[in-house]
């Protein structure tokens, strides 16, 4: 069985999200202007989904009371208002249902651990910012990285939530500069938007340069454009990368950041869409070593580590690119453990996905699986996951979606 076509050239191996075939996170060629802002989802909730969510809810968490007064309170408030209100409980079970039903990651064993951080109420730029950094300082947690999301405004018939148009909270900048990217590719779009909407760059500019946050805000503050904000140094943890083996490995100054933080998927629960509802788990080494640093259209870095190596590298058939893969995911498994930060491996992530898998399948429930994203980036064979199908993933119950315009805006081309 082979993945599909565009396994090789998409972003990520074992995340809660979806590797975006890179064609599509940049802004096509002829672009127009900036589009009007297009309201998504801002219709009145479906009250049967509303009710299938609550009731839901209810049959896995029993001692939430009985299902019947909650159901008819929010058919209720639907009518009345055109929305519902999320108690504190459903929103931190439909996020981790979310996590649970994401076909596309490898990591879900400990979906029923998810941090929830409830902000609803926010919708200011300057507040969203502000709480994007206070969950980076809460999930970091010097290393010992806790699963979390953070909950903010839904779209509602009344009103628009936030917006952050950052694929993820956390990522390095993409310089363009004579037909070459300096640093991250893929981000070479989100870049120029940032630098066209007010960034100043560090300088001198480098490979590895934390973006800034760009926000739109919700409700009154739809009006006022996007924002961009500086992420202070000391909220992101990055790990410089060293080999346990070749001491010439640190001279390639290489280093990625602790924290994976995905922050254009909507969340949608019952009904109603949160569209920021930044959430992270940790990384598993193969995304930062067999993609991010390896990939021909990112960091593009397995040349050099093989001529680091001394391997011939005049033939694929010495196979000098999967020997270089190999050492790159030994060095950041080696600099992770040593600062102390969490980090999964492919082959006890693999193990633990079929633990999950199992208890899934003995709860009586469908088991939605991507192939093409669980297997590793490298070793697929070498790991359980490869050796058998799945059920096929659905797009009914709490779910993250990744909109059109979340991949435009965060490919830099506003929406
Ligand atoms: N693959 C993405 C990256 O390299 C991160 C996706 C989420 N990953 C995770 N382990 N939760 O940045």
């Amino acid at each position: 069985m082979a993945p599909p076509p565009d396994a090789g050239t998409v972003d990520a191996g074992s995340g809660a999200l979806p590797r975006v075939p890179a064609a599509r996170t940049a802004p096509p060629a002829s672009a127009p202007g900036p589009a009007p802002v297009t309201p998504t989802r801002h219709v009145a909730v479906d009250p049967a989904e509303a009710e299938e969510f609550v009731r839901l809810f209810h049959t896995e968490n029993p001692g939430a009371g009985p299902v019947e007064p909650r159901v008819a309170a929010v058919r209720e408030e639907i009518a009345r208002t055109g929305t519902y209100v999320h108690t504190g409980a459903e929103l931190e079970f439909g996020a981790r249902v979310a996590w649970r039903s994401s076909a596309r990651c490898i990591g879900r064993l400990y979906w029923r651990s998810l941090h929830l951080r409830d902000r609803r109420h926010v919708t200011e730029p300057d507040e969203v910012a502000a709480e994007c950094v206070g969950h980076l300082r809460e999930a970091t947690r010097k290393g010992r990285i806790r699963s979390t999301i953070t909950v903010f405004a839904p779209d509602g018939p009344s009103g628009r939530g936030p917006r952050i148009w950052n694929e993820q909270l956390i990522r390095y900048a993409g310089y363009r500069a004579g037909g070459r990217v300096l640093g991250d590719p893929r981000t070479a779009g989100f870049t120029d938007t940032a630098r066209t909407l007010g960034w100043t760059p560090p300088s001198p500019m480098g490979r590895f340069d934390v973006l800034p946050l760009v926000l739109s805000g919700g409700g009154e503050h739809v009006k006022d454009g996007p924002q961009v904000h500086e992420i202070p140094a000391d909220a992101v943890l990055e790990v410089p990368l060293t080999h346990p083996d070749h001491a010439w490995f640190a001279d390639l100054d290489l280093r990625w950041h602790a924290l994976p933080v995905i922050s254009n998927m909507r969340l949608d629960i019952g009904g109603i869409s949160y569209p920021a509802a930044p959430f992270n788990g940790w990384y598993m080494a193969t995304e930062i070593a067999a993609r991010n640093l390896a990939d021909a259209d990112r960091y593009d870095m397995l040349a050099e580590v093989a001529e680091a190596m001394g391997l011939d590298t005049s033939s694929d058939r010495t196979l000098w690119r999967d020997r270089a893969a190999v050492e790159l995911t030994a060095a950041v498994q080696h600099s992770f453990d040593e600062a102390g930060v969490s980090l999964a491996d492919h082959h006890g992530e693999s193990r633990r996905f079929l633990r999950f898998v199992e208890k899934e399948e003995a709860a009586g429930r469908k088991c939605p699986v991507d192939w093409s994203w669980i297997v590793p980036p490298i070793s697929g064979g070498l790991t359980p996951v490869f050796h058998r199908y799945y059920d096929e993933p659905t797009d009914t119950g709490p779910m993250f979606r990744l909109d059109d315009q979340a991949v435009a805006r965060a490919g830099g081309c506003p929406v």
